[in-house]
């Protein structure tokens, strides 16, 4: 039998899970490594992807992996696919379909994600191949005058058809808008922002026909501009994250699961946390969909080695304890000792 869209994207965020986005394009990877100088080739991209999936226990806190191109044809180093990998463990996997950003022609300074010609022929072969989700991301930046309305149409637009897309292939959609950390605005800017581009989505989704109860929801948290003078608080963070999920993400949406965005690995989870530990009506899933916030510390403590394996496996298992323990606002800074683990 095979599980329905609702299933499946319940199935991924059951139990206080959240996904691990391991699905950096193969020149943002190659970037990530050379930060450790480590050289960028098939293997050692491949060798680090494992890492992750194949770290012991993982699969009591992540329930999906987001997969790139190349990570989903590839076999571990004992010759298994890694897609099997994944699967043999309860953990769904997934894949980035859209194509990138390109600037958005009439609108100077903002971008338009590319990808949808051909999306149904590559979705049939990526179910084909084992993907049960699919990820598509749209970019806005804050500026002056921006996002203009041109940039938040022409993005819900291509997010909704790709959605629609998914559904028709019996893929999850994760809908990806995110706002931008870059840039000197407030977190009031931000929220205003992020509560028009919720909307503009949701009704693009709606004129799509897409079944909200089938989709995730993969949003920014609502953060100031990591050049504003004045960072706000946690608490603060996460008041103006939920009150603007609450005015524009409909109750039918199983999950909602954060990027992080670029903010560290500890302020992620600390904001996840607060988040969840606010009163009042939560009707979705909250949790988690990081890139850098779950990879940084393993990559730290990996740093190409095979002789660091343990240690940077320990690190991954560790900040997705800590993520997990989010979920369900249970995190506290006691879990950051190593004691709290041993
Ligand atoms: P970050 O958590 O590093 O932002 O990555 C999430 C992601 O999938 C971006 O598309």
């Amino acid at each position: 039998m095979t599980a329905t869209l609702e299933e499946t994207a319940r199935a991924i965020v059951a139990d206080s899970k959240g996904l691990l986005a391991a699905d950096e394009t193969v020149s943002t990877v190659t970037k990530r490594l050379a930060t450790h100088a480590i050289e960028s080739t098939t293997e050692s991209r491949r060798a680090y992807r494992e890492l992750f999936f194949t770290t012991p226990g993982i699969n009591e806190f992540i329930g999906g992996v987001i997969l790139q191109d190349e990570t989903i044809r590839q076999r571990s180093a004992n010759g298994i696919p890694l897609v099997d990998v994944l699967v043999r463990q309860g953990i769904v996997p997934g894949i980035k379909v859209d194509a990138g950003v390109r600037p958005l022609a009439g609108s100077p300074g903002e971008y338009v994600t590319e990808g949808l010609d051909g999306l149904r022929e590559r979705l049939e072969e990526y179910r084909r191949v084992g993907a049960r989700f699919a990820k598509w991301r749209a970019v806005f930046l804050i500026g002056d005058g921006l996002p203009r309305t041109s940039c938040l149409q022409a993005n819900a637009h291509a997010l909704a058809r790709y959605a629609a897309l998914c559904q028709e292939q019996d893929l999850v959609p994760i809908v990806e808008p995110e706002v931008l950390m870059d840039g000197t605005h407030t977190i009031q800017r931000c929220e205003h922002v992020t509560g028009r581009v919720l909307h503009t989505v949701f009704d693009a989704l709606a004129d799509q026909r897409v079944a909200l109860e089938g989709m995730l929801l993969k949003p920014n948290m609502v953060i100031a501009g990591d050049e504003c003078p004045r960072q706000a608080p946690v608490e603060e963070v996460a008041e103006a994250t939920l009150r603007v999920l609450r005015r524009q993400v409909p109750p039918a949406v199983p999950g909602i699961v954060f990027l992080s965005g670029g903010q560290d690995c500890l302020l992620a989870t600390r904001h996840l946390d607060a988040i969840n530990r606010l009163p009042g009506p939560r009707p979705w899933t909250l949790s988690y969909s990081y890139g850098r916030a779950l990879q940084d510390e393993a990559l730290d403590a990996w740093d190409g080695k095979s002789e660091n394996l343990s240690a940077a496996q320990f690190a991954f298992y560790h900040r997705a304890q800590c993520d997990s323990a989010a979920v369900l606002g249970r995190y506290g800074s006691a879990m950051e000792s190593p004691a709290a683990f041993a």
